[in-house]
């Protein structure tokens, strides 16, 4: 056991948390979210994506959404680009970390990006120079990593390859991602294991998706493996268009809940980071899917 004294979360709400939601979201909304997010102590957003506006409607809007953001000295600002058209798009946003995103599975890089594995890294290779060329961060992402909604079950070997081929093509960061939220605990050390191959300790985090309730024992296996970032999502938003049935990351004021409880740091005030989770549950017009979050807000009413 060599659990890290202070834990990295990196909020994907504004990304991950609503690029699936069928009601266009303001970009005013959006940006008072990162606002929020910021205000409550994150370090790191996922703000937007700049992808195919026909794939994903709600991400349209990325441009505007970056550029109406008062940044914060200290927080990183990430934003998705698949591709040398969206990273281009992405360059006048000045965002601080670019995110490439694979997949372990076939198909799913077929559904989800369009293309192959091996035609995703080639797409990917001008996109890391360019960013690197620029100062700007990399992380690459693989996801499907346990589970795949059309192949099933996912063996470690195949997020080695991915790993590899990410850091290959010059990745500095791979983040390991459960899709579907079908992992548990030993299956996902097995693939973080698959990528600390590649990747050093400090290098790697975790992403998980809480369809099956795992993903708050998913990440303290994690912890117990010395893995210290992890991405989360405020209120529990989220899921993927082409992973239909998969509900949201794992809720950020959950992880939260659970490393205070620990004894680890996160930097990040609960309290705040509730207000953020019911301010953007309050516009969507649902609770907040967080435990903790849900406890904390009867708590106050009592
Ligand atoms: P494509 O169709 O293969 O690309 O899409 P193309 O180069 O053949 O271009 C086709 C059209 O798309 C053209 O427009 C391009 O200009 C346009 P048209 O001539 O038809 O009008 N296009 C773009 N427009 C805006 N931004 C771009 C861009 N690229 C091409 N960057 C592409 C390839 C990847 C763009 C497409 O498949 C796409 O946008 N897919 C959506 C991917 C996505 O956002 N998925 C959800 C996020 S990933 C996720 O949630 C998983 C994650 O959370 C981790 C996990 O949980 O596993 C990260
Ligand atoms: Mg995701």
């Amino acid at each position: 056991m060599k659990l890290p004294r202070r834990v990295k979360l990196v909020d994907v709400g504004p990304r991950d948390g609503l690029q699936n939601e069928k009601e266009p979201v303001p970009a005013a909304v959006k940006i008072a979210l990162v606002h929020r997010l910021q205000d409550a102590g994150l370090k790191e957003i996922e703000v937007t994506s700049f992808v195919s506006p026909k794939w994903v409607p709600q991400m349209a809007d990325a441009a505007e959404v970056m550029a109406g953001i008062q940044r914060k000295p200290g927080v990183r600002y990430s934003v998705l680009t698949p591709n040398l058209k969206g990273f281009e798009a992405a360059l006048s946003s000045r965002p601080d970390e670019v995110v490439i995103f694979g997949a372990a599975s076939e198909a799913f890089s077929q559904r989800n990006i369009n293309c192959s594995i091996a035609e995703s890294i080639e797409r990917f290779a001008p996109v890391v120079e360019a960013a690197r060329a620029k100062g700007i961060y990399v992380r690459g992402v693989v996801s499907t990593v346990v589970g795949c909604p059309y192949e099933g079950e996912i063996a470690p070997e195949r997020v080695e390859l991915v790993a590899r081929l990410m850091k290959e093509v010059g990745a500095q960061h791979l983040g390991v991602a459960d899709t579907i939220g079908v992992g548990t605990p030993r299956k996902v050390q097995a693939a973080m294991e698959a990528a600390l191959k590649h990747y050093a300790l400090d290098d790697v985090s975790g992403h998980f998706h809480d369809t099956y309730g795992q993903a708050l024992p998913n990440t303290l296996a994690c912890l117990e493996m010395g893995v210290w970032q992890f991405d989360s999502s405020v209120a529990g938003l989220g899921g993927c268009p082409y992973a239909k049935g998969a509900t949201g990351n794992v809720a950020t004021e959950d992880v939260v809940y659970m490393l205070h409880g620990m004894g680890i740091d996160t930097g990040i005030d609960l309290d705040q980071l509730v207000d953020a989770g019911k301010f953007i549950s309050d516009f969507l017009g649902r609770k907040p899917n967080s435990r903790a979050a849900t406890a904390i807000l009867n708590k106050r009413a009592a």
